[in-house]
């Protein structure tokens, strides 16, 4: 029997596979393709204090292995999320992530008080491309890293998990700020900065002229983050970036990851998550490996 279970920062999900952020909205359209019970954690889409337009459009687009996005932060903010998104989520046996992404510290700390214990845990967003304010921001400054982290870590009643911008000379430096700051876990890679310009108009593709490129193309990078900040850093690691099959998941956990999360590919595949998690399963059977945790940073590294 495979013990498929593995633990983040105290917390056990039932298995790796996780969604991310921003690439499952609430939950409430998959869930018309399969049972939400069966992934280990669903990290919901980011949440603000108020309700949020976004960026103007358009702002998604198609590259070669990936989109662009330029989202900006959608969202019906912290008391549509509790009063309409939440209850409906906690009818799944998973676990409920809340991606926090507040414009100031002040917000972020606010955002996780409201929300104290009614999620299993917390994801602090410093990582956003596509925000004047906040987001990355916060993530490519070590010293800004840790005292946000600080702060709305002091706000938390779950344990805090911080997600890392891959926008930054070294991720591994900003990974150790927000363990100083008391982060429990990490979550990377966010996306990768990036542009696409129509040659026939020679506009930006996007209205925000840049955005973050997520999908297959980026998941050599995310593998060698995941890889640098597990090895160095302690802290349980959510890796992200590409992933789109069992394999994939299983190169992330060898990497260091002690959960797999799919993002991109929801987009594509709704059953996606479902997919990757039973590929994962197959994966370990297939090896005679009896539990999932076995793998976790087993790379074997020249
Ligand atoms: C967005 O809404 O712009 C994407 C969120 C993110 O990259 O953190």
């Amino acid at each position: 029997m495979l013990d498929f279970s593995v633990n983040l920062a105290g917390v056990t999900l039932k298995n790796p596979i996780v969604t991310a952020s921003g690439t499952f909205a609430n939950g409430r359209e998959i869930s018309e393709y399969y049972d939400l019970s069966e992934l280990g954690a669903v990290c919901v889409k980011a949440i603000t204090l108020e309700p949020k337009q976004g960026n103007r459009p358009p702002r998604i687009a198609e590259t070669a292995s990936g989109i662009l996005n330029s989202v900006g932060l959608q969202n019906g903010g912290l008391e549509f999320f509790m009063r309409n998104e939440l209850p409906n989520l906690r009818r799944y046996d998973t676990k409920i992530i809340a991606n926090i992404s507040g414009s100031t510290i002040e917000e972020n700390c606010e955002i996780a008080k409201r929300l104290g214990d009614s999620v299993d845990l917390v994801e602090l967003n410093i990582s956003c491309p596509n925000v004047k304010h906040g987001g990355a921001a916060f993530g490519s400054d070590a010293a800004v890293a840790r005292e946000i982290t600080l702060r709305v870590k002091e706000q938390c009643k779950v344990p805090l998990i911080v997600k890392l911008s891959p926008n930054v000379t070294d991720i591994t430096a900003i990974a150790h700020a927000a363990r100083e700051g008391g982060a429990d876990a990490l979550s990377l890679i966010n996306t990768l900065l990036g542009m696409k310009i129509d040659v026939h108009t020679r506009r930006p593709v996007l209205a925000n002229n840049t955005g973050g490129l997520s999908g297959p193309a980026i998941k050599p990078v995310a593998v060698r983050m995941v890889w640098q900040v597990a090895r160095t850093v302690g802290l349980p690691v959510i890796g992200m970036g590409g992933v789109r099959s069992g394999e994939d998941a299983a190169e992330f956990l060898l990497a260091g990851a002690s959960a797999v999360a799919v993002g991109t590919a929801n987009l594509v595949t709704p059953t996606a998550a479902l997919d990757v998690k039973r590929g994962l399963a197959r994966y370990l059977e297939e090896r005679g490996i009896r539990s999932a945790a076995e793998i976790i940073g087993a790379v074997k590294a020249y």
